[in-house]
């Protein structure tokens, strides 16, 4: 191999191929966002602002861009869904980080322990309820229909999550389940709204909303793995929320299962009772490396992110947005932040 191709095939997975080509979209995007975070009511665009001018990576807006795009979409009519989805993450975020209690968000201090937990909450809900005025704008009413299920979806997978994720027995089955829902749904959401907006036929929003699916999967699992292996300076979040939290994600299941009984008593007092020093993390991890749950994990990622390329084989290899989304499936598993 020469030291041209050697260099190309050791280039990290990245997205700025995706990102140079929804550039103008992405522009009108961000334009939308920024007005409509907008409210009389002072504490709304200062709170919405902490979280909406950080360093968010806009991938589910991104998704609606690419795959409007991939199926031929000539107008901007996804740039107000692609918005609206944003809002949607961003609220749930807002919710998200009360619920888990978590200190760290895109690099800041988590908005509830400047405002409170209600206030966090409230706005968690105006900006909820900014992407159903921007999804009824947008005039669609498959694409509405869509994205409200993904909201319903989303509520459901979190209460899941918060009345089973402490179960050590949880199954793997179950674990998929309420990752399918938390995370998935609106990447599968986010992706088939765009193809609705183009007017795409239905095998190709189906394969897309598959697509969608399939790399939000990969997408958390790598997150579960990164609360394991991740540094706070690049995740822009702290690692160690779901261990201190005793939320049995796929690392700590696996690991759990592999370390067998000698550990047992070290997973009953850290994760059951939650009784932690911060040298329990550290060990926590490292039996986790040594087991290979962690990577295990991450080979569970880009098995999904496999089948998330292979979903695309019905688009035309000449149009630029395949190639541009098959980076975000693998971006979804390489990723550092
Ligand atoms: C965080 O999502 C929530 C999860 C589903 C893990 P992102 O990592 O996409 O968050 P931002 O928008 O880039 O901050
Ligand atoms: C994210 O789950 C799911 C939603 C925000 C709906 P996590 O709890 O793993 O996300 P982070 O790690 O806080 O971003
Ligand atoms: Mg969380
Ligand atoms: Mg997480």
């Amino acid at each position: 191999m020469d030291a041209a191709s050697a260099a190309v095939a050791s280039k990290p997975p990245s997205i700025d191929e995706l990102i140079r080509l929804a550039r103008g979209d992405m522009a009108g995007v961000d334009a939308l966002i920024r007005e409509r975070m907008q409210s009389p009511v002072p504490v709304i665009p200062a709170l919405a602002d902490h979280l909406i001018g950080s360093s968010g990576k806009r991938l589910r807006p991104l998704l609606t861009i690419a795959s409007a795009r991939l199926c031929g979409a000539r107008d901007d009519a996804c740039l107000k869904l692609a918005a609206a989805v944003e809002f949607i993450h961003t609220a749930t975020l807002l919710h998200d980080d009360v619920v888990d209690s978590s200190e760290l968000r895109r690099g800041r201090v988590a908005a509830h322990l400047i405002w409170g937990a209600p206030s966090s909450v409230l706005v968690g809900d105006f900006l909820f309820a900014r992407a159903f005025e921007l999804m009824v704008e947008a005039g669609s009413m498959a694409a509405l229909e869509i994205l409200a299920r993904a909201s319903r979806v989303i509520a459901e997978g979190e209460v899941l999550q918060l009345t089973r994720a402490h179960d050590l027995d949880l199954s793997q089955e179950t674990y998929l389940q309420i990752i399918r829902a938390k995370t998935a749904e609106l990447f599968a959401a986010a992706a088939e709204a765009g193809a609705v907006s183009a007017g795409a036929p239905r095998e190709q929003r189906q394969a897309l909303r598959r697509f969608g699916q399939d790399v939000g999967l990969a997408f958390q699992l790598v997150d579960d793995a990164l609360d394991y292996s991740g540094a706070s300076e690049v995740l822009g979040k702290n690692p160690g929320d779901d261990f201190r939290e005793g939320k049995a994600t796929l690392p700590l299941l696996l690991a759990m299962a592999r370390t067998g009984a000698p550990e047992e008593p070290f997973w009953r007092r850290t994760v059951d009772r939650r009784e932690q020093t911060d040298a329990d993390f550290q060990r926590a991890r490292e039996l986790m490396r040594a087991t290979g749950a962690l990577q295990s994990t991450l080979d569970l990622a880009a098995d999904y992110a496999a089948a998330a390329k292979a979903g695309l084989a019905e688009f035309s290899a000449a149009n630029p947005w395949r190639p541009a989304m098959e980076d975000l499936a693998d971006f979804a598993v390489s990723r550092r932040a």
